[in-house]
């Protein structure tokens, strides 16, 4: 039994662990969104969850692609910080746990929890099921780490390896319990 939904986190991740550039940018996964190869699993992971929950930052980077990618699904935002006018997400604060409980009291099963300082924090309160990486080949050197000091050690059961043509390798993680 379970009061909350199950809870996955899907990045694209560099050699060295970092899922951004010191300033934020992403530009350097962008040699890997090739059609040739595909979307990398990414359309059947979002059909399976209910809802997102996500860090402010990332939320704002998303807010900067323009067109909203997540329409038809519910969205909530970790944020201490009003949301801007409008946006098609809700706010919430504070440690995860009572957020996902309420989520699954409204019928959430599968939660996609994205970010970096939140998908720690997720690691940190143990409230994390999955954990699918795709590494690109290649090292940043500076960047925004997945993985710091803070993350308490986590056993990690290997669902799933993928290797792409392209050298992009997916690793799918259950959390061990
Ligand atoms: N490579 C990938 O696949 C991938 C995927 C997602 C994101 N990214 C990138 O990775 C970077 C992640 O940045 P980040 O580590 O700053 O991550 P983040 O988790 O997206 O956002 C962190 C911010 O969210 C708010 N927040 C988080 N948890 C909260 C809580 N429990 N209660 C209240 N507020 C909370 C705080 O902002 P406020 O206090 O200001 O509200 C905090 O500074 C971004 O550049 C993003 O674009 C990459």
């Amino acid at each position: 039994m379970t009061n909350r939904p199950r809870v996955s986190v899907y990045l694209g991740v560099s050699l060295d662990g970092c899922i951004a550039r010191p300033d934020g940018a992403l530009d350097w996964l962008d040699p890997f969104n090739d059609a040739a190869i595909g979307d990398y699993g990414y359309a059947a992971f979002a059909a399976s969850v209910d809802a997102l929950v996500m860090g402010r930052t990332t939320f704002d980077t998303v807010l900067g692609f323009g067109a909203w990618p997540y329409e038809g699904k519910r969205v909530v935002v970790m944020s201490g910080r009003a949301l801007p006018e409008g946006a098609k997400a809700e706010r919430a604060q504070g440690a995860l746990a009572p957020t996902l409980k309420r989520l699954h009291d409204e019928g959430v099963r599968h939660v996609y929890l994205d970010g970096g300082a939140l998908v720690r924090q997720g690691l940190q309160e143990g409230v994390v099921d999955a954990l699918t990486l795709s590494v690109m080949p290649l090292v940043l050197g500076a960047g925004r780490r997945l993985f710091d000091d803070s993350v308490p050690p986590l056993g990690l059961s290997l669902v799933e390896s993928r290797a792409f043509p392209n050298g992009v390798v997916q690793l799918r993680y259950q959390l061990r319990r």
